[in-house]
């Protein structure tokens, strides 16, 4: 039995319906295990800038550093497209992974057997699964290195800069090789070190840390050629570790081929246990409000959060298997109903049909 404060973010767009959906089940939780979850709301991008002028007010960087994790739901949307770039609403997730020091991002993405009719790749290559979790680095490289506008040679240009530390690529490969450690043990490093000086001290080094983990079979890959894989033969892959923005990237990419990225969790970590747990997804502003988002991804990332940054695994492995068996029921929300001839589901019948099987 214990204790945990959570902060809350539902940020904007469907960010309120799937983050109210994950509160309930965590209610449930709370209530079958003896558990008391408190939650405490706070604002951080589009409706933040509204409200109080910043994406990311101190209120909020002050409140989620207290708790003892964070949900997050989505940020961002048209309204704030044209709101000057240190304002944007993204600033106030990237703003709150660097103020908590989240440096890991762990992204797993497995195809469940319910859903390989709404997955896009060919059934014989669905029909062999996947089950990988790519650890993206995410409080460095390009995302956070200096950037700005200047006289070039044909006029004015933009740049952005990419920069790695040895100590940043150390402490994301670690996390990648104990992953990789509590999984199939092996280990595909990706980057784009035929281009990238960056990409080549990060090889160096996963090379060097290797020695360390001999039962861990590493390689690299190319950026560009990752991509291909992940549709070639996703079944090849079991941890992939690589930079920010490779990761955001490949992510997105590994949500699709699982049927939806309405279904791919994530979880935000760095040295203490305190975490930031939010859905890949966007804001999808064009379905806000109407009740069609699927609220699993979200809930699933509530699951991650009771097992990474409260070690409650059976409460976790509760909330996963609820959701594995509505999916084997054979419900469905919009973005996963494919030809299966479901009626579909709405975000709160959603949940409270996983709420039905806690
Ligand atoms: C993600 C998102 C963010 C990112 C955006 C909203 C800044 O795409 O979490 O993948 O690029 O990290
Ligand atoms: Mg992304």
């Amino acid at each position: 039995m214990a204790k945990f404060n959570i902060a809350v973010v539902k940020g904007d767009g469907i960010g309120p319906e799937i983050v109210s959906g994950a509160m309930e089940v965590l209610e449930v939780i709370g209530k079958k295990y003896g558990h008391t979850f408190n939650f405490t709301e706070y604002l951080a991008g589009g409706c933040a800038i509204d409200a109080f002028g910043v994406p990311l007010p101190e209120e909020t960087v002050a409140g989620c550093k207290a708790a003892d994790s964070v949900l997050l739901g989505a940020v961002g949307g048209p309204k704030w497209d044209e709101v000057p770039n240190h304002l944007r609403p993204e600033k106030a997730l990237l703003g709150l992974r660097a103020a908590l020091g989240l440096y890991t991002n762990l992204r797993p993405a497995k195809i469940y057997p319910a859903l390989m009719e709404a997955c896009t790749l060919r059934p014989d290559i669905v029909a062999k699964g996947f089950d990988l979790v790519i650890v993206r680095e995410l409080t460095g490289g390009i995302y956070f290195g200096e950037r700005g506008r200047r006289d070039g040679k044909y006029g004015p240009e933009a740049y952005d800069t990419e920069a790695y530390s040895v100590m940043e690529i150390e402490r994301i490969a670690r996390t990648a090789f104990e992953t990789a450690r509590k999984r199939r043990c092996n280990l595909v490093s990706v980057d784009k070190a035929n281009v990238l000086e960056t990409s080549r001290l990060w090889r160096e080094i996963v090379h060097k840390m290797a020695e360390e983990y001999p039962d861990v079979e590493v390689s690299d890959m190319y950026v560009d050629n990752a991509a291909m894989q992940l549709v070639r033969e996703p079944s090849r892959f079991d941890v992939v570790l690589t930079s920010n923005m490779f990761g955001d990237i490949l992510s997105d990419e590994a949500s699709q081929i699982t049927g939806s990225i309405g279904l791919l969790p994530s979880a935000s970590l760095g040295e203490g246990k305190c975490g930031m747990y939010e859905p890949i997804h966007g804001s999808a502003p064009d379905i806000a409000g109407t009740g069609k988002a699927n609220p699993m991804a979200t809930i699933l990332s509530a699951a991650m959060m009771l097992r990474y940054s409260f070690d409650l695994a059976e409460e976790a492995d509760c909330i996963e298997n609820a959701v594995n068996q509505v999916l084997e029921e054979g419900f469905r929300t919009a973005d996963i109903v494919g030809n299966s001839g479901a009626v579909p589901l709405s975000c709160t019948e959603m949940t409270a049909k996983i709420i039905e099987r806690l």
